[in-house]
């Protein structure tokens, strides 16, 4: 017995300075496993007689209890310091300045689309937007463009090759007009919004990609006149361009969804040979630019939409978003846009904290 409590002294002590798992586990082998001394032990009372037995059995299975829980309580402690140790090995120090990485920049045309709708909001219009992929008739036939109509084969359309489930043809827009219908559809009259977006054409060259950005304006109501238009118009791109002195001219133009329409031209300045928006287009050393097709929605066009022309009028414009941000931010090749070269991105990107604000300038760099 003396010499069982000696091993199980000695393997007391061996626990409590076993300093890894798996030292415990030789440990806890050498006593419990099969042939270990207790298990050996506990074996040797078989042979025994009965009160010798009575006598022993007790004694030697307390020693299993106290081996067994020293085992235990000393693998719990170890577990815990392993894992604190990872804990701190693993430490994050969030307060510490990250590595220098790769900034990205907000595209020019995601910034003016922005900026556009934060002008926008301003004047009570809320932001529309309708799919990229539409059919023939919002693209083309409730804006009065039915299919015989000639306009139809000036837009270079790109076709799919199946009819949807109505039988219309599908197509990628070709403008962002018919989100004029699906907002008259969806919400009925009045109704004031901007829908800015991609738009698709089948021509490419250094002023045209197949892909560009347009933005849609759509005022109706009721008593709305040519006025509204030119003052919404006004308001829109001198804050915009941030100068008072822009100067609008109207001429007649032609759009089936607008009668009547008309074209709205920019006072321009050269300056060190570059146009500058603002001033009087008739003025010595200065000229006009086209900037933009707009008009007074057509009757056809507010009844196509389910509305009652009678009832409600409005105006329209399109504008190229490309074209804005190429005027307002001097690039001069339209394609650049859309080569995802870092180098340009870098160069004409804005960072995410120039956020526009009429305030602030909506064109202001942080
Ligand atoms: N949808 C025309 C285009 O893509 C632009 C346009 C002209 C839109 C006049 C309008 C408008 O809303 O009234 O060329």
């Amino acid at each position: 017995m003396t010499e069982l409590t000696t091993q199980k002294e000695a393997t007391l002590a061996a626990i409590a300075d076993a300093h890894t798992l798996d030292a415990l586990e030789e440990l806890r082998v050498a006593a419990l496993g099969k042939k270990g001394w207790v298990s050996l032990a506990l074996k040797t009372l078989g042979a025994m007689p009965p009160e010798e037995r009575q006598q022993a059995a007790p004694t030697i299975q307390a020693i299993r209890a106290e081996v067994t829980d020293a085992l235990t309580a000393r693998k719990d402690a170890l577990e815990v310091a392993e894992l604190e140790a990872q804990l701190a090995s693993e430490r994050l120090d969030l307060t510490l300045p990250a590595p220098e990485a790769a900034r990205g920049s907000v595209h020019p045309v995601s910034q003016v689309m922005d900026e556009l709708a934060e002008i926008f909001a301003d004047m009570g219009f809320a932001v529309a937007t309708g799919p990229e992929i539409e059919d023939d008739w919002h693209n083309f036939t409730a804006l009065n463009m039915d299919e015989s109509h000639p306009a139809r084969a000036m837009h270079d359309t790109f076709y799919f090759p199946d009819k949807d489930s109505e039988g219309r043809a599908m197509l990628l827009r070709t403008h962002t007009s018919p989100v004029q219908i699906r907002s008259m559809v969806a919400q009925g009259a009045p109704i004031r919004i901007i829908a800015p977006g991609r738009v698709y054409r089948s021509d490419s060259d250094a002023t045209h990609t197949p892909m560009f950005h347009q933005v849609e304006g759509l005022v109706i109501d009721r008593d709305i006149h040519l006025g509204h238009l030119k003052w919404t118009l006004e308001t829109f791109l001198k804050a915009f361009f941030e100068r008072d002195d822009i100067v609008l001219r109207l001429r007649p133009s032609y759009f089936p969804f607008t009668e009547p329409s008309v074209e709205v031209d920019v006072g321009f300045e050269v300056v060190d040979g570059r146009r500058v928006l603002g001033g009087d287009g008739d003025a010595p050393g200065h000229g006009w630019m086209e900037l933009l097709g707009s008009g007074m929605v057509n009757r056809r066009v507010i009844e196509f939409a389910g509305l009652d022309p009678d009832e409600w009028q409005g105006f329209a414009f399109g504008v190229g978003v490309d074209r804005l941000a190429m005027l307002k931010y001097g690039m001069d090749d339209l394609r650049a846009f859309f080569d995802g070269d870092v180098r340009w991105l870098n160069h004409y990107g804005f960072s995410h904290l120039d956020q526009p604000t009429l305030s602030a300038g909506v064109g202001a760099r942080a």
